[in-house]
């Protein structure tokens, strides 16, 4: 079990407790799915798994009594009071050491509990010894706090855009949650590699690279400069340039089938490697110069970190080896696999000699999980590639190379369109796919505009709520003193309109979603600013206190009863370890960021209703609110955000 998950303690816990209940059943059935004794391995063995963070006005529930009922063959109201009894008993005879849980009450079906004042002392406490620059204390929790029980070899597959073409907002959304995901799975402790599978080998690159050639492109000014006897430096397109020349190039495709004809033969010429190098085995005569040299040029405008290309020399090897498991049919020239329920085959090699996306996939596959031994490989991309990655899974399974029960995991996490307000997919005023750059350049100005209005409003009105705490006017004041010129810098509100935007498209449950700027960086809502906002109250409030966490002796510290509003917080704090767990297990940052919001409005609310200065226990809400701003810290940092001290 993990000593810092509440869950695991409390269902450890609570399954001890009711093991006067359960033996029975777990003697004479020990097959059941909800109820096991497994007495094969060694450790404790959960018995009932049923505790839930519930709806209702408990702190945890036992949910699933129906099932225990079901196995013990009784009436529910019985074994649930039965159930409460031993959970009190237990209450009852731990009264001077630690215990777990306080209260015990059943409603309905549910065995409610709620935790012991120690208990939640004790997880603030966690974060209170850590004490540390915010960052050393994540890598401290890393090791005493969040350890999974076997790290494990990850390979993150994303970002990989298409290197002939501009980036666009949809890598935004690859790049956001593959970085999101690798933070949480090395805050797990696992071992990431992270690895951009970029276009660098297709078609599109064969006919950006055709055109630009036979359009004498500037950016190949050297190859014209080298026929004509001059020479000079190659110069890099920018990306605007290249994905004009793209654009342009795929017109043609359309309408020039000569030309489409070229571009497809260029692309077959790359994947034939450096034009000096011959490949032993599978007699390649390397490509055509020209073609390579112009590709060379192209790949220096990006950072290459793996891309199709990479895998070049794998291909043929990978399809030899199919074909030996006679898993390959030849189907009009071209070399196929057919799978069960599939009417269209995958094409592994054309019959013009050309490999596909396909083919890269399967020789990457072979290569993450039998070469390089990894034992969980994600791939992040948008969601029209969701055959695609089946079907390469299925072949990886079907060649012995994935073997899911027994050691590996893959996941193909997908997203979906980001439209604009208009309902259409995000384009730019003249209709072209919105490049990122622009919309980056927008969403600094515009976190700008809406810190700086934000400024003469109160705090009420950011959050449109009515309160009567008397310290608000105070800190108000004292925020007014701040050095706002400080904070008027471009970096400052990079991290603030980049954190918006990232952290808006993270925290979507649905895979597509619509873009809106006023949303992402409005002071309501599930936005990074509401966080945010919570962030810096707090830092404010530090200010105003004039608190050292350092001048406090915590070895000594007698916390007082908590009040209900300050228990809220606790709670949640309490919760961190669970959160992180789930948002590994679902691959899905929403899951924190709906926490982080959740202890944001937390927060907000404790802090418009009760005092904090100069109330008698000043000290712990203040440590209590710097246990939040390292939760929230430690959260933006997982989802590959900045906090600010100051909005
Ligand atoms: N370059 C591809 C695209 O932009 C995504 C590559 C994803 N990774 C992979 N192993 N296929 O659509």
């Amino acid at each position: 079990i993990d000593a810092h998950s509440t869950y695991h303690q409390l269902r450890y816990h609570v399954n001890k407790i009711l093991e006067p209940l359960t033996t029975s059943i777990s003697n004479n059935n020990n097959n059941s799915n909800e109820i096991t004794n497994n007495n094969n391995t060694s450790g404790y063995q959960p018995l009932f798994t049923g505790v839930t963070v519930p709806k209702i006005k408990a702190d945890y529930s036992i949910s699933n009594t129906f099932q225990l009922s079901r196995q013990l063959g009784g009436d529910n109201k019985k074994i649930v009071e039965q159930m409460r009894q031993l959970i009190q008993k237990d209450i009852d005879e731990n009264r001077d050491g630690m215990s777990l849980i306080k209260d015990v009450s059943v409603e309905k079906n549910f065995v409610n509990v709620s935790l012991s004042q120690d208990y939640l002392e004790q997880s603030l406490a966690v974060w209170l010894k850590g004490e540390a620059p915010l960052y050393e204390l994540t890598k401290q929790h890393k090791q005493s706090l969040q350890l999974p029980l076997e790290p494990k070899e990850v390979l993150v597959d994303f970002a990989s855009p298409n290197m002939s073409k501009e980036l666009h907002v949809g890598h935004l959304r690859s790049l956001a949650l593959g970085e999101s995901v690798c933070r949480i799975l090395e805050y797990r402790n696992h071992r990431v590699e992270r690895v951009s599978h970029a276009g660098d080998f297709g078609t599109p690159m064969g006919m950006v690279i055709s055109y630009a050639l036979e359009n004498k492109a500037e950016f190949l000014r050297h190859i014209w400069d080298k026929q004509s006897g001059l020479s000079s430096m190659p110069f890099i397109p920018t990306p605007k340039q290249l994905s004009t020349i793209y654009s342009d190039a795929k017109k043609l495709t359309k309408t020039d089938s000569e030309f489409s004809k070229r571009a497809h033969l260029a692309a077959a010429e790359l994947q034939k490697g450096p034009p000096t190098t011959t490949s032993g085995d599978n007699n390649n005569g390397g490509s055509d110069p020209d073609i390579y040299r112009a590709w060379l040029d192209l790949m220096d405008i990006n950072v290459k970190e793996r891309g199709e290309s990479w895998y070049r020399e794998m291909l043929e090897p990978a399809i030899e080896e199919l074909r030996s498991l006679n898993m390959v049919s030849e189907s009009e020239g071209a070399v196929c696999v057919f799978l069960e329920d599939q009417k269209t085959p995958v094409i592994i090699k054309k019959s013009d000699g050309a490999y596909l996306y396909a083919t890269t996939d399967i020789a990457a596959i072979k290569n993450r999980l039998v070469t390089n031994k990894k034992q969980w490989v994600i791939i992040i991309t948008d969601d029209s590639q969701k055959q695609h990655f089946q079907q390469v899974f299925t072949i990886a399974q079907l060649a012995g190379w994935y073997r899911p029960d027994t050691e590996h995991r893959v996941d193909h996490l997908s997203f979906g369109v980001v439209r604009g307000e208009n309902g259409l997919k995000l384009s730019s005023r003249e209709g072209d796919p919105l490049a990122l750059e622009e919309l980056l350049q927008e969403a600094i100005q515009r976190a700008k505009d809406a810190t700086i209005t934000s400024r003469s409003l109160t705090r009420a009105e950011k959050l449109d709520q009515t309160h009567t705490a008397q310290q608000l006017d105070g800190a108000d004041r004292v925020e007014d003193r701040f050095e706002l010129d400080q904070y008027n810098t471009w970096e400052h509100y990079r991290k603030i309109g980049l954190g918006a935007i990232k952290y808006f498209d993270l925290s979507q449950r649905s895979n597509s979603y619509t873009f809106s700027f006023d949303r992402m960086l409005s002071f309501k809502g599930n936005t990074s600013i509401y966080i945010l906002y919570c962030y810096t109250r707090i830092s404010t409030l530090m200010k105003r206190a004039q608190f050292d966490i350092n001048a406090i002796d915590l070895n000594t510290f007698k916390f007082k009863e908590f009040s209900e509003k300050e228990r809220k917080l606790v709670l949640m704090i309490s919760k961190f370890p669970d959160v992180i767990r789930a948002t590994e297990s679902t691959l899905r940052p929403a899951v924190l960021c709906d926490y982080l919001w959740d202890i944001s409005d937390c927060f907000h609310h404790f802090y418009e209703s009760e005092r904090v200065i100069g109330s008698d226990t000043m000290v712990q809400k203040l440590l209590i609110a710097h246990v939040i701003q390292n939760i929230i810290n430690t959260g933006f940092h997982l989802l590959g955000l900045e906090t600010v001290d100051r909005l």
